[in-house]
Parts: C-alpha cells; sequence; structure tokens
C-alpha cells in the first residue's frame, strides 16, 4: 500500500510516499479502506516538533513522540473510510461498513491506504448525509471542541464569545455553540466575516477593524480557539462567566468520554446541526503542498487528503 511516512522532524519535505505491506487486522482490529483524511494543525505541529513554549516542553514532546523522528512514522489523526475486513473476535462492525475515526490513541498512521484499528478505538459509522471526505475532517477539532464546550454547561440565551472563529474549531464551536442556544459572537478577519457568519453566529467582529476589547463584562462564555487572543479576556466575561483555552482545556477532556462525543458528532451531523467546512482539497501525492499550507496558520475549517476515490 501508498503509506507517507515523516523521516525526521522538519519542514513538509521531509515527508516521504513510500509502498509498504498492507497490514492485516488482529483478533480484536478492524482493517480500514481509508478513503480521506486531513492534514490537522497537530500533524503540521507533529512534523516540524513545533511546540510552543517553554523549551522543556519540546524536551518532553521528543520523549513522548520519539527524539529525532515520530516513533509511530506515518502522521494522520482523523479519517473516514470503508471497513474492508475484521478479525475473529469482532463484533461492532462488518466488512463494507462506513466509518470515521479518530487515530490519536491508536499510533496516528492515517496518512495510508489502509489502516488497522481496535474496534473498540475512536471509530464509529459515518455520518449517512456525509461523504467521506466531509466526515474526515470531524474527529479531531470536532471531539476536543465538543468536549470543550460541554464544560461550560452552556444554557439558551447565554452570549459566547469565539476568537479565532474560521479555523477549524471555531468553525466547530460556531456551529456547537448555536445547536446549544447560545448567542454566538465569532471573531475573525475580514476575509472570513462571511464564512462565520454564514456558519450561524449572531454576530461576526473582524478583529482587525473593531477592538472587541471594549466589550467589557459582556459574556457568560469566552473560547480562545486559536490561543491567540490578545489583552484580558477575563475582562470580557460577565461575573461567574467562564474562559475556555483550546490549548489549556482540551487537557481537561477525560479519554473515556472520547468515543462518546466522536457519537455525538454523528448523530449532531445527521440531525443537520454540524457541517463540515472544507478550505481545500488535496491527493495523497500533494502531501507536502497540503502540510505547507496548514503550516501557515491561516487555514479556514479544514483541508482534506483524498487517499482512495
Ligand atoms: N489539543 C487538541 O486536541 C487540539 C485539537 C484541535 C486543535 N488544537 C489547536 O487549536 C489551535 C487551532 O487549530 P485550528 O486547526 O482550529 O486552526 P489553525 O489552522 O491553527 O488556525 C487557522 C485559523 O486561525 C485564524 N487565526 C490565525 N491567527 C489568528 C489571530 N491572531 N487571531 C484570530 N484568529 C487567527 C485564521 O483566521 P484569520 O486568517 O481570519 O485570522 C484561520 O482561520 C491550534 O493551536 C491547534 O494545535 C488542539
Amino acid at each position: 500500500m501508498k503509506a507517507v511516512i515523516c523521516a525526521e522532524y522538519g519542514p513538509p519535505e521531509v515527508l516521504q510516499i513510500v509502498e509498504m505491506d498492507k497490514p492485516a487486522p488482529k483478533g480484536d482490529e478492524v482493517l480500514i479502506r481509508v478513503h480521506a483524511t486531513t492534514v490537522h494543525r497537530g500533524d503540521s505541529r507533529m512534523r516540524g516538533l513545533d511546540i510552543p513554549g517553554a523549551a522543556w516542553k519540546k524536551l518532553l514532546a521528543r520523549l513522548v513522540l520519539g527524539f529525532n523522528k515520530p516513533k509511530n512514522d506515518i502522521l494522520g489523526m482523523e479519517l473516514a473510510g470503508e471497513i474492508e475486513a475484521v478479525g475473529q473476535g469482532v463484533t461492532r462492525f462488518r466488512p463494507g461498513d462506513q466509518i470515521f475515526a479518530s487515530t490519536m490513541w491508536s499510533g496516528f498512521g492515517a496518512y495510508a491506504e489502509y489502516k488497522c484499528m481496535p474496534e473498540d478505538g475512536v471509530l464509529a459509522l459515518k455520518p449517512a448525509n456525509m461523504t467521506f471526505e466531509e466526515a474526515a475532517v470531524l474527529p479531531s477539532g470536532g471531539i476536543t471542541t465538543l468536549g470543550i464546550i460541554k464544560m461550560a454547561n452552556i444554557q439558551p440565551g447565554q452570549s459566547m464569545l469565539i476568537y479565532g472563529a474560521s479555523g477549524s474549531v471555531g468553525t466547530f464551536a460556531v456551529q456547537m455553540a448555536k445547536a446549544l442556544g447560545a448567542e454566538v459572537t465569532g471573531v475573525c478577519s475580514t476575509a472570513n466575516l462571511e464564512l462565520v457568519n454564514s456558519l450561524g453566529a449572531d454576530r461576526v467582529i473582524d478583529y482587525i477593524a473593531e477592538d472587541f476589547a471594549q466589550h467589557q463584562g459582556k459574556y457568560d462564555v469566552v473560547f480562545d480557539a486559536v490561543h491567540k487572543m490578545p489583552g484580558n479576556y477575563g475582562r470580557l466575561l460577565k461575573e461567574g462567566g467562564t474562559y475556555l483555552n483550546i490549548d489549556s482545556s482540551s487537557d481537561r477532556i477525560k479519554k473515556n468520554d472520547v468515543p462518546h462525543l466522536l457519537q455525538e458528532l454523528q448523530e449532531l451531523a445527521e440531525a443537520g446541526k454540524l457541517e463540515a467546512v472544507i478550505d481545500r482539497r488535496y491527493p495523497l501525492e500533494q502531501i507536502v503542498e497540503a502540510h505547507r499550507y496548514v503550516d501557515t496558520g491561516r487555514k479556514k475549517g479544514n483541508v482534506v487528503i483524498t487517499v482512495a476515490g
């Protein structure tokens, strides 16, 4: 099969397309024919060992991920595809099932034509109303965003500010907050005002043109979805309000909750409450170009890699 390996940490050019043996599922595993995967911001960070903050964080990342190159050298955190074969002990899925999955807890590996995962991994039936490309963008950003948004226990009518509303996390956050009945204000640059508006935000602020720091005491919930919010976010909150941050709040999502969050994403999508925002699509052969684009930090929503037609 064709796969993309990350031969060392570095720029997008370290990614190489190679031929390798097709994996075979063990007793409790399913073999997935991958139709689509993505270039998530996390993939581009892992490839470049781009770990912001103190130097010890980079050292820790090397210990966890691999010292000079990723231990799991096929990157790719999410996928959608079809089950081709199952191990003897598998009861939850059968060949032909169309699924979507996060490979974060299964050694990554979505940048390949085939991937084996345990049947009790983070995988579920693909939303019936979505294509493989659309479903592939839901797991990583969607699970994290839903897990974080639940922490605020949003009630209908509450006001929520989402900073960085045009990224993967931001576009999911706007839709999820609206589904919970919040009054949503999205913040993004001029180029993305229309996109955020189209996702149902009640108000969209252009961070280039308007100083939203003046909105003191206005919001029940403030969510920094890109970890780049300038100034004192605390002043934007009403008394007793909740501040959420993609960086710090994501650590509080419990691993046991993750499969349920994926299932909820499937239900939200099938209920028409969650759409996949796809900025660009690339074939697997153009993985280097796709990583170059995501490295800019300017993608709108998500970037898809088409693996099989
Ligand atoms: N821990 C996790 O599980 C997890 C999961 C998902 C994401 N993340 C993290 O969440 C962050 C966001 O990821 P992402 O994939 O949603 O988006 P991203 O690709 O990192 O960012 C893209 C978006 O951010 C906006 N942006 C860039 N600079 C900005 C600024 N200074 N102020 C406001 N918006 C800005 C851009 O819009 P404009 O051009 O309009 O500014 C663009 O639409 C990343 O740091 C990622 O690593 C973590």
